[in-house]
């Protein structure tokens, strides 16, 4: 198939964990603004049903791909699919990551390298071959997705909560460089919200989660999203996060480290299996 010159394309959000969760909550905000979506992640069957859903409430193009952005071939398979495709990048959304808790010296080295090249290879790669073309065009822009973790260093979830602060920082840092061009770029990052993540990561039994505390995917992404098209830096939705984060701005790291240590640390024995425990 030929691909079209560049100006003849049609414009298209792309979503990385797009089928699930954050990600999914927020391909059905930009559906509803009207921008036509590309999903990728790993199931098939998952994105399928993410890409029906959204296509039967909004009358936007969702096209799929499976891939998984661990593998550092996927992110120039995004390319040439949206070429071949005759769509361009106008928005991107770096969403897809994953977690791990527990202690850092018991967690699988190959856990623990995955984690940094989703949470933050894929996503700086990603930003790299999209930002060009976006800055040519004066236009479009990137929502990255971090935490409330990537606030302050995080005992139990340590590899975590170091990727979210990279992405923050990155963010705010590209904010600076991208001011005046048209291009826009923002954080969300999130307090717990109540996604299939938790279990995944292991952190079932921890406080936080036993406590219920958290939102829903559909309120983060709402917030994400207006946030985003506000032209704001740092979005945390949620008034109890937001007030959480101005604490974090005020209170030393290292006072606040016993409680956050208190907070995230398991309150039952691990399975120890391969590093992950209490999964679904
Ligand atoms: N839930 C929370 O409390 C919370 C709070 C703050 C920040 N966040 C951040 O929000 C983002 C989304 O979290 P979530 O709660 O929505 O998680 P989730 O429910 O587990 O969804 C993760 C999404 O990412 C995809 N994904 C995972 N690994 C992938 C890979 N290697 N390649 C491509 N896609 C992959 C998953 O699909 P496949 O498995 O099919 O690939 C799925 O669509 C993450 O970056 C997370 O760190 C979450």
């Amino acid at each position: 198939m030929t691909s079209r010159p560049q100006e003849q394309r049609r414009p298209l959000t792309i979503i990385t964990g797009g089928s699930e969760g954050i990600g999914k909550a927020l391909a059905f905000e930009f559906a509803q603004g009207g921008f036509d979506l590309l999903l990728v992640a790993r199931n098939q069957q998952n994105l399928q049903t993410a890409a029906r859903a959204i296509s039967a409430q909004y009358d936007v193009t969702v096209l799929t791909l499976v891939g998984d952005l661990i593998d550092p071939d996927t992110s120039s398979k995004i390319t040439t699919f949206l070429e071949q495709q005759n769509h361009y990048c106008q928005f991107l959304v770096n969403n897809a990551g994953f977690g791990l808790a527990g202690d850092f010296a018991r967690h699988d080295e190959a856990a623990i390298r995955d984690l940094v090249d989703l949470n933050v290879r894929a996503l700086t790669d990603l930003s790299r071959q999209f930002l060009p073309d976006m800055l040519e065009r004066g236009a479009g822009g990137i929502l990255n997705v971090a935490s409330m973790g990537g606030l302050l260093p995080g005992p139990y979830q340590a590899a975590y909560y170091a990727s979210k602060a990279y992405v923050i920082s990155l963010t705010k840092a590209l904010s600076w460089e991208l001011w005046g061009t048209g291009v826009r770029i923002s954080v969300l990052a999130p307090g717990p919200v109540k996604t299939k993540f938790h279990g995944r990561m292991g952190a079932r039994s921890d406080l936080y989660i036993q406590s219920g505390a958290g939102i829903s995917a559909t309120r983060a992404a709402r917030m994400g999203y207006s946030g985003f098209m506000c032209g704001k830096c740092l979005i945390i939705p949620g008034i109890l996060s937001q007030l959480g984060a101005i604490a974090l701005k005020i209170l030393p790291h290292d006072l606040l480290m016993p409680a956050m240590a208190w907070f995230l640390k398991a309150r039952i024995k691990p399975k120890a299996k391969n590093g992950e425990r209490f999964l679904d």
